[in-house]
């Protein structure tokens, strides 16, 4: 399949629907502007998105150390932290029309007349550009007044920052350390698109890396290549990624350096992670603003500083979207179409689907009772005993998942099972009592398939 063929996107967003990946959210009242409800494939990817990140940043470490902060803080937090006053879109109206629109990515963006026309070209006229703030309000309480007002975050970070010191002396760490989190964020943006890749509602996977100010080089480096790593050791095409340095004009003030880990999408490059050098400004700003003292004291040299942060900040809902794109393939199989997600078999939302060869002679009773053993294995089955074995394999072909499972004669007599690989489609006899060890072992050596780059 060209990925760079129109549509592709428009297939992506069918093929999520179709098989239970996303929804519209509140599709039964028409929905509502580019939001969207994971449905149970969807959930699962995400899940799985999830604990890979989590896995990686905070389990297999002794450094990083995980946080769940509240979304609502108090305001005074995004005062200090600049969203209040900083965090906008510069915003252009058509008088004609009434729409709104991002003065600097005009040319993305369609006017509400029809045939639709970029906001200016067609003879409605623009307003000068002004400041939009991109955070949602809400307020406190059974009143609405000033003092009651509050903010749904923009970004989870602020909340590690808040915890700086209850974490630090509570879990005895001493920088270099991190504090991770996921969880949700909000902004209001105004040109949200492509699917769930610019929503108003996102889950952020956000690690705060705190290090003695003379080592902030040396860690950047450090975390640029670890997060593009992970993106490759989970299956990601590394010809589709690459690492975009931001140039001065991009750095906020007090930044020293930024990244992003940008992946080919099939309407063009786009960030899918960044990686920041914040420098000392949350903790110092906090502190001033606080009046609560945020310095690291070091005991060995007995120096108080404030340390320097490199933030790896990705988004959930941005990666699983680029596991499925990146996933999806359409080969001819047979004179037939084979729509496929070559997920790695730990982000894949099912990872063995259990068939019965026939619905009779015993064969359902004993899938069953191999798939309840897979089961307390932790491993995620699908269970399905309608229709022809090769349709059943190109229903789980198409939610990625990497391992079929055939229950048939030989079961019964020898207690071996047929397990046919998703990529390769080959099949190997394996020993039910072997079976979820061998499929924990086929998981950890799984390797991307070559495919022919499209
Ligand atoms: N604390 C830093 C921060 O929030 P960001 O670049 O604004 O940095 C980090 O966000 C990541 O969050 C982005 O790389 C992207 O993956 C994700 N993200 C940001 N805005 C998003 C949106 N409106 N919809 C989906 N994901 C978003």
């Amino acid at each position: 399949m060209d990925k760079r063929a129109q549509g592709f996107m428009d297939t992506i967003v069918s093929l999520c629907k179709r098989r239970g990946f996303v929804f519209q959210a509140s599709e039964i009242y028409g929905g509502i502007g580019n939001t969207y409800d994971y449905g149970p494939l969807g959930v699962e990817l995400k899940r799985r998105v999830k604990e890979a990140w989590w896995n990686r940043m905070v389990t297999s470490r002794d450094d990083i150390v995980g946080l769940d902060s509240a979304i609502i803080q108090n305001p005074k937090v995004w005062e200090t932290s600049g969203h209040v006053g900083g965090f906008s879109d510069p915003m252009v109206d058509c008088k004609k029309c009434k729409g709104r629109f991002r003065a600097d990515k005009l040319d993305e963006a369609s006017c509400l007349e029809r045939p639709s026309k970029h906001p200016g070209e067609c003879d409605g006229e623009l307003t000068e550009a002004r400041a939009f703030n991109l955070m949602f309000k809400t307020s406190i309480g059974p009143v609405e007044s000033t003092g009651s007002v509050a903010y749904l975050r923009p970004e989870t970070a602020q909340g590690i920052f808040l915890n700086f010191k209850n974490v630090l002396e509570s879990s005895r760490l001493k920088p270099p350390f991190g504090i991770a989190q996921i969880g949700k964020s909000f902004r209001n943006e105004i040109t949200p698109g492509n699917f769930v890749f610019r929503t108003r509602e996102f889950e952020q996977a956000e690690m705060e890396f705190f290090v003695p100010p003379p080592e902030n080089d040396k860690w950047f480096a450090y975390w640029r290549n670890e997060r593009r790593s992970w993106y490759e050791d989970y299956g990601i095409d590394p010809d589709r990624l690459r690492l975009r340095d931001h140039d001065k004009t991009e750095l906020a003030h007090y930044s020293t350096g930024c990244t992003d880990v940008e992946y080919e999408y099939p309407f063009g490059w786009g960030e899918l992670e960044g990686i920041a050098c914040r420098t000392d400004f949350d903790l110092r700003r906090h502190s001033e603003a606080s009046g609560v003292e945020l310095k690291y004291f070091d005991p060995d040299t007995k120096e108080r500083y404030f340390p320097y942060v490199i933030e790896p900040a990705a988004g959930v809902d941005r990666t699983a979207l680029t596991f499925l794109i990146d996933a999806y393939d359409e080969e001819t199989v047979e004179g037939e179409t084979r729509v496929v997600l070559h997920f790695h078999p730990e982000i894949a939302p099912v990872t063995v689907g259990v068939f019965p060869l026939v619905k009779k002679e015993g064969m359902p009773d004993k899938a069953h009772e191999i798939e309840r053993e897979l089961r307390r294995a932790r491993l995620t089955t699908f269970y399905d005993e309608k229709g022809a074995i090769g349709r059943r394999y190109r229903r789980q072909d198409e939610a990625g998942t990497p391992f079929c499972v055939t229950i048939d004669g030989d079961t019964l007599q020898q207690d071996v099972v047929t397990v046919r690989h998703r990529d390769s489609m080959e099949q190997d006899r394996v020993k039910a009592s072997e079976l979820a060890a061998w499929i924990g072992d086929a998981v950890r050596s799984w390797k991307r398939p070559a495919r022919p780059r499209v």
